[in-house]
């Protein structure tokens, strides 16, 4: 393992009823909320009506943020900056999916600071400082309800950047499984393919000796294959819901990169097709996931062949470990098509027309990838095998 030094501050209160807690917490931190939410969808399903009575008990002067679009803009985050600074908003609370949080992220930051909130995402003015920021999670995804990471979308330059910041970190997150009973297939869909996917930048590490991380994360990706089918099939099963749920926050919270260092190249350029196609994120990743692992077998077949053996089922016997780890890839595309996830981008109409673009837009902090550093030409090959 490396050398590491390990900060998670976010409370978690977990399991139905949980919007509960809100009672207790928010109090300390003053009067004055600003709920942000998405399209809609807390409204059709009950949680802004739950929220609602409970802020009106506490008697809080409440502010709405709304339309905070899949793929959030910064144009929405600055609306919401701007509603901070005129209301002396005490405490942020987004109510959604990742894309509400992560906008809710730059708001809270963009409140403290005079510059531009794209300045903070490209990281030319460092966030230090942030109004408090909670979370009631509806989608099981991204874990942004238990990191300090952000990704937003400028479509005007066709940018989509991840950004994050300690001060950016939930002082508490809500996590109640049956707020995602409503959530549709294609988007339970997206929550297991981004939780999967997250775990396999992770686990593509370069570190020795890591058995502790790589069982939690082969285990977590067993119960993934097992439980996602189950959850597709009984939407309001509530242990299923719970499963996804825990899984998604513990994919992307810290600890499964405990002593390692994760790859997160195909992140990178998943972040270049949607700032360009504005597609789901989990979209272009079960998509561009397998290909990048192809274009990658040869710099470590054994930890391919581990994933493939320990997570696939796939009998190693007689075989090399290139073969048995690209069997194990093949069974992740399967498993992923048998889920309804698009496995080319030829499925969203997406050509090579605006390649060199993405390339440019990967590069623009140099070559990437911990497993294995990815130049132009391994971008420009990974997009090519996607087609
Ligand atoms: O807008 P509403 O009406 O809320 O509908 C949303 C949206 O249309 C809907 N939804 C959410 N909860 C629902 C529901 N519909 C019915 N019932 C519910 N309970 O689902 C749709 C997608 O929501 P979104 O928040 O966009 O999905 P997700 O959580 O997958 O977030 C994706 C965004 O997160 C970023 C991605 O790049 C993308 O912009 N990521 C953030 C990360 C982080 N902060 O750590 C890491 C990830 O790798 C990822 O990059
Ligand atoms: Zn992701």
């Amino acid at each position: 393992m490396n050398e590491f030094s390990f900060y998670n501050p976010v409370k978690i209160h977990f399991g139905k009823g949980s919007i509960e807690h809100l009672r207790k917490e928010l109090p300390q931190y003053g009067k004055n909320i600003l709920i942000v939410y998405g399209g809609g969808s807390i409204k059709s399903n009950g949680v802004y009506d739950d929220i609602m009575a409970i802020l009106n008990d506490l008697n809080m002067n409440v502010f709405e943020l709304s339309g905070v679009e899949p793929n959030p803009r910064v144009e929405t985050a600055r609306k919401g900056i701007e509603i901070c600074k005129e209301n002396q908003i005490d405490i942020v609370l987004a109510v959604g999916g990742g894309s509400v949080i992560d906008c809710s992220k730059l708001i809270v930051a963009g409140a403290k600071v005079e510059a531009d909130a794209w300045d903070i995402v490209t990281r030319k003015v460092m966030a230090t400082e942030a109004l408090p920021l909670a979370t009631v999670l509806t989608l099981a995804a991204t874990a942004s309800e238990m990191n300090s990471g952000s990704v937003i979308t400028n479509l005007e330059t066709k940018e989509k950047y991840g950004w994050g910041s300690p001060a950016t970190f939930p002082k508490f997150s809500i996590l109640d499984p049956s707020y995602t009973y409503s959530v549709p297939a294609n988007q339970t869909v997206n929550g297991v393919v981004d939780t999967m996917s997250h775990i396999f930048e992770q686990y593509f590490n370069n570190a020795t000796n890591t058995p502790i991380t790589d069982e939690m994360s082969e285990g977590i990706l067993r119960t993934l294959i097992d439980v996602a089918p189950k959850a597709l099939k009984d939407p309001s099963n509530y242990e299923h819901r719970e499963t996804l749920m825990l899984a998604g926050t513990i994919g992307l919270n810290g600890f499964l990169a405990l002593g390692s260092r994760g790859d997160w190249a195909t992140h990178n350029i998943e972040h270049a097709v949607s700032a360009y196609y504005d597609i789901a994120h989990a979209s272009g990743l079960a998509i561009l996931f397998p290909n990048w692992m192809k274009h990658n077998l040869q710099v470590n077949p054994s930890r391919f062949a581990k994933l493939a053996v320990n997570v696939f089922n796939i009998d190693p016997t007689n075989k090399s470990e290139e073969q048995v780890g690209l069997e194990g890839i093949e069974a992740l595309s399967a498993f992923w098509t048998s889920l309804g996830a698009p496995n080319r981008l030829a499925d969203y109409d997406i050509d090579a027309t605006h390649f060199e673009e993405m390339v440019e837009h990967c590069l623009v902090y140099g070559p990437f990838g911990n497993f294995n550093k990815l130049e132009a030409e391994d971008v420009r090959k990974i997009l090519e095998m996607s087609l």
